[in-house]
């Protein structure tokens, strides 16, 4: 039984995640290369849970988001609304502080292609659950694309056909805890133009009228 809400950095459940950290590991043995831990404040109302690590972002800095451009606009963006101090400079040692918020990923090691097996998401879920369950003063998920929606849904035993995943999209999950959804801000949905960075501010804008509603 799972009961840590962090996942030990050489977590063994994934035997192919664990293969692909090993294979990244002998190449970039000076990477991170490991379960990325969330990172932010313990007392946070809002939780953001993104997909799973990027190979050179958080895969080689060992802090969700960091070091790859989906980090960029979402670091900016955290700083924008005040959920954030210092400045961000893609470095774990940057000094970067979360304020009221933080960042974890449904899946907390690297996959292959940025792509997750269903089964693997659902191994890893048991950390998502510890995670929201040890944060005291949840208010607010954010789930950066669909996978993360999903992951968020099956923490809390919910049904998909019921809580549909749409940009924008809001859903109250629980009593007290609403779940806002946003495309993943992800170099391709950006450079698409399926995430523009005004319609990601505009779902952290409705996070911050409800956090603020709600406080
Ligand atoms: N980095 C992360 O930590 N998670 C993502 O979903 C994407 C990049």
């Amino acid at each position: 039984m799972i009961d840590a809400p962090e996942a030990p950095r050489d977590c063994q459940l994934c035997p192919r995640l664990v293969a692909y950290r090993e294979a990244n590991a002998a190449v970039h043995p000076d990477w991170f290369n490991g379960a990325v831990p969330s990172f932010g404040d313990e007392k946070a109302s809002l939780l953001i849970v993104g997909l799973a690590p990027g190979v050179t972002g958080a895969n080689r800095t060992g802090r969700p988001f960091t070091g790859d451009y989906a980090g960029d606009l979402l670091y900016a963006t955290l700083n924008e609304f005040g959920f954030s101090k210092g400045k961000f400079d893609a470095r774990p040692d940057d000094g970067l502080e979360l304020i009221d918020a933080m960042i974890t990923n449904a899946v907390r090691c690297v996959p292959p292609q940025n792509k997750p097996t269903p089964l693997e998401a659902r191994t890893c879920q048991p950390f998502l659950m510890n995670r929201i369950k040890a944060l005291p003063n949840l208010r607010a998920m954010l789930a950066l694309g669909r996978i993360a929606h999903d992951s968020v849904l099956n923490t809390f035993g919910l049904r998909k056909m019921s809580y549909p995943f749409g940009h924008q999209g809001a859903h109250d999950i629980a009593p007290g805890v609403r779940l806002f959804d946003s495309y993943h801000c992800s170099r391709y949905n950006t450079n698409t133009g399926r995430l523009t960075p005004e319609m990601f501010e505009a779902v952290f804008s409705d996070i911050k009228k409800y956090l603020q509603t709600q406080s």
